[in-house]
């Protein structure tokens, strides 16, 4: 499936700029003892409750801590997702139909490894927690493991599409800390990689179901598990446990009736419009 020449090429330039622009995490990155605690740490008009009658209803201090705790929390679903993704890569790196991406499979697992220890230590050091993953998993889409295939690599780019989203607010943001800035654009860096790697491949993967067996039926159960993915993944912003660390009242209610909120929606087709023109654009039917 994926002895495709442009695939190939697309890999050697890639895994050329991993090698290239590397540098180590591990040493290079600064680590300030403490963020302070009167600042922004995500950008106000990223937050949840952004262009809501709630925003408006809380003080300077309390959209603060809110940033606060919303950072920690999309630093938290960071390191759920990637692993997810890294569980999903290792199964299939260097097994039959991978042999072509596996090479640039060990840059990604690797660049995604200290992705997952920069977002944990941010979490763990100025959070002093990584909030729980509770997102709901749609069910598995069936046993065809080229649509399992298909639909894995699909789930990896839309949720490498929403975080690149907030990663180019956030570095660009002069009001946030330089740490906060630089995490999102060391993440970002990678990730444009990682994206360009994963829409070449998911195209792949789904014309190649669509030449063989997938009906219109099977066409439709795709779209809908991954608008069932992209709602998850969104709904994953309101953490009402971000919502108590804050100090606001009825964390579980705020998050339904921020869901529900047409300005959120509105905000959601906005992070999503990336991940869904391309779904659009190869031909799977999506709807959020
Ligand atoms: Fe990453
Ligand atoms: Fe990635």
């Amino acid at each position: 499936m994926t002895d495709d020449r442009g695939l190939r090429e697309l890999l050697d330039r890639l895994s050329a700029e991993a090698g290239s622009d590397y540098d180590n995490p591990y040493t290079a990155f600064a680590w300030p003892p403490a963020l302070p605690g009167d600042e922004y740490w995500f950008s106000p008009e990223l937050l949840s409750v952004h262009g809501t009658e709630y925003a408006d209803e809380l003080s300077d201090e309390q959209l603060c801590a809110l940033s606060r705790w919303e950072s920690v929390n999309f630093c938290s679903l960071n390191v759920h997702g990637i692993r997810d993704l890294l569980i999903e890569v290792m199964r299939r790196v260097h097994t039959p139909g991978f042999e072509v991406p596996s090479e640039f499979f060990h840059h990604l697992v690797g660049e995604e490894n200290e992705h997952m220890w920069l977002f944990a230590g941010f979490c763990l050091r100025y959070g002093g927690r990584i909030y729980p993953d509770e997102k709901l998993r749609p069910p598995s889409a069936g046993e065809d493991p080229a649509l399992e295939d298909f639909l894995v690599f699909a789930r990896i780019l839309l949720f490498e599409q929403i975080v690149g989203h907030y990663n180019v607010r956030l570095a660009a943001d002069t009001r946030l800390h330089p740490t906060i800035r630089r995490l999102n654009r060391i993440h970002h860096r990678d990730e444009s990689r990682h994206i360009a790697f994963g829409a070449r491949l998911v195209r792949l993967l789904w014309e190649r179901l669509t030449e063989s067996a997938l009906d219109e039926d099977g066409r439709r159960a795709a779209g809908r598990h991954l608008s069932q993915y992209l709602r998850a993944t969104m709904a994953s912003f309101y953490n009402p446990a971000a919502y108590r660390d804050t100090g606001l009242a009825d964390g579980s209610g705020l998050r339904k009736r921020l869901l529900d909120h047409p300005a959120r929606q509105a905000a959601h087709a906005q992070v999503l419009h990336k991940a869904t023109d391309f779904l659009h654009g190869i031909g799977v039917p999506v709807t959020v």
